[in-house]
């Protein structure tokens, strides 16, 4: 590292770090999280990775390292799970591992020496292969029983074909183990076309069988993309935009949520629904951009209003109800209070609000209660005073 000077702090990668976290408690809720990570040499895959593993450690979560070297094929077989493993007995101790790995770790052994005495000495043939990885994915969950783990596998463009092999395997087969596997790897080697086909495979397999649950921006993102496209293809359709906005919504992602309502508005408007209907849409949107200071979006919610005649703000009667309704008032029973406050008798509230005397009266006796007064003189005051008397 002569001449260079790594920064103590850590910069940026807002994003990057909040997907790593996402996966890292996917992993501790015992659903398999397997992340790659691409980037050109020096790009600080390192750093990020690193950065991770150190929140996941202070979290109580246990972390495995290893990494691939650059030194072409007869390297060691499985050499980045082998530095991991080898981590792993220096914290537990030899004892420990064995028992980990159970009654048949002499066969580790051909891949971790240090586990003890191996069962045979000659390479590992297809079926030994095979009985290793199970080994291993038997070792990774039990070892995710005791704390979430965290296996962090670097520059994958110089793994061996085993290395390759296992990670394909763990991908696979993960289930419900309590594990988050990250590797790097450089997208600027001049191996990386040959090992493309490799990465695209692994990258097939880590989607595949993943419900969009697991991922809700893409999903949102899908159902925009979904929506803009019948928008551009001159038939907007406000249910899109309403299930895209819907799912927004559910992330809070309110920036997103007010552009799809605004789209919701103006494709109600443009297929002739009911005024109301895309002033429901609408009005969140215009608070949200106004409470964004998002001017674009606020400015094209307000010419859509201009347009189609919406209104932004509610009907003007309605900020009394939160007053009331902050009193513990029905609606029911504010629209009594109202008249009580006009000095109106119980037959004559019947009258209005066609309802019978006795009703009117039990409303009466509720909102006295609720306000708690002891008469019909002091509940038109409390009214007069928030002004619920007034229309
Ligand atoms: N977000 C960051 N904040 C501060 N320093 C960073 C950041 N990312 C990278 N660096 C610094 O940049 C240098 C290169 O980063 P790093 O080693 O992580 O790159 P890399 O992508 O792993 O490279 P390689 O492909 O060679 O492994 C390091 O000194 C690292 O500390
Ligand atoms: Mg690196």
């Amino acid at each position: 590292m002569a001449g260079l000077v790594a920064s103590p702090t850590f910069v940026g990668r807002v994003e990057e770090l909040q997907t790593l976290e996402a996966a890292r408690k996917r992993a501790a809720d015992a659903d398999r999280a397997v992340l790659l990570v691409g980037g050109e040499a020096g790009i600080g895959k390192t750093r990020l990775v690193t950065e991770c593993a150190g929140r996941c450690a202070a979290d109580g979560m246990r972390v495995l390292m290893g990494g691939c070297a650059p030194v072409g094929d007869g390297a060691l077989p499985y050499a980045p799970i082998v530095e991991a493993l080898r981590g792993l007995l220096g914290e537990i101790g030899v004892a420990a591992g064995r028992e980990l790995v159970g009654p048949a770790w002499p066969e580790l052994a051909r891949l971790l020496p240090a586990l003890g005495e191996p069962d045979r000495h000659d390479p590992l043939g297809e079926s030994a292969q095979a009985r290793l990885f199970e080994l291993l994915l038997g070792l990774l969950g039990r070892l995710g029983e005791q704390a979430p783990l965290v296996l962090v596998l670097e520059d994958l463009h110089w793994a061996d074909r085993s290395t390759r092999d296992l990670l394909a395997f763990l991908v696979r087969n993960l289930r419900r183990e309590r594990l988050l596997v990250v590797s790097t790897y450089r997208t600027d080697e001049p191996s990386h076309q040959r090992f493309g086909p490799y990465l695209a495979e692994l990258d097939r397999l880590i989607s595949v069988d993943v419900p969009m649950a697991r991922h809700p921006s893409v999903h949102c993102n899908l159902l925009l993309a979904r929506a803009e496209r019948s928008r551009l293809e001159g038939a907007s359709d406000p249910e899109r935009w309403q299930e895209a906005a819907a799912t927004w919504e559910s992330l809070t992602r309110p920036f997103e949520a007010a552009y799809a309502r605004f789209r919701q508005a103006e494709a109600l408007l443009a297929s002739g629904a009911a005024r109301e209907q895309a002033e429901t849409a609408l009005r969140p949107a215009h608070h949200t951009a106004v409470a964004l200071a998002a001017a674009p979006l606020r400015r094209e919610i307000e010419l859509l209003a201009q347009r189609g005649r919406l209104r932004l703000q509610e009907p003007v009667d309605a900020p009394t109800m939160p007053k009331a309704a902050s009193l513990g008032l029905t609606q029911r029973e504010a629209e009594v209070l109202a008249l009580v406050a006009q000095g109106r008798t119980n037959r004559q509230i019947g009258q209005v609000l066609f309802i019978t005397p006795k009703t009117a009266s039990i409303h009466v006796s509720r909102i006295l209660a609720k306000l708690g007064v002891t008469g019909r003189g002091e509940a038109a005051a409390v009214a007069h005073r928030l002004g619920l008397d007034k229309p």
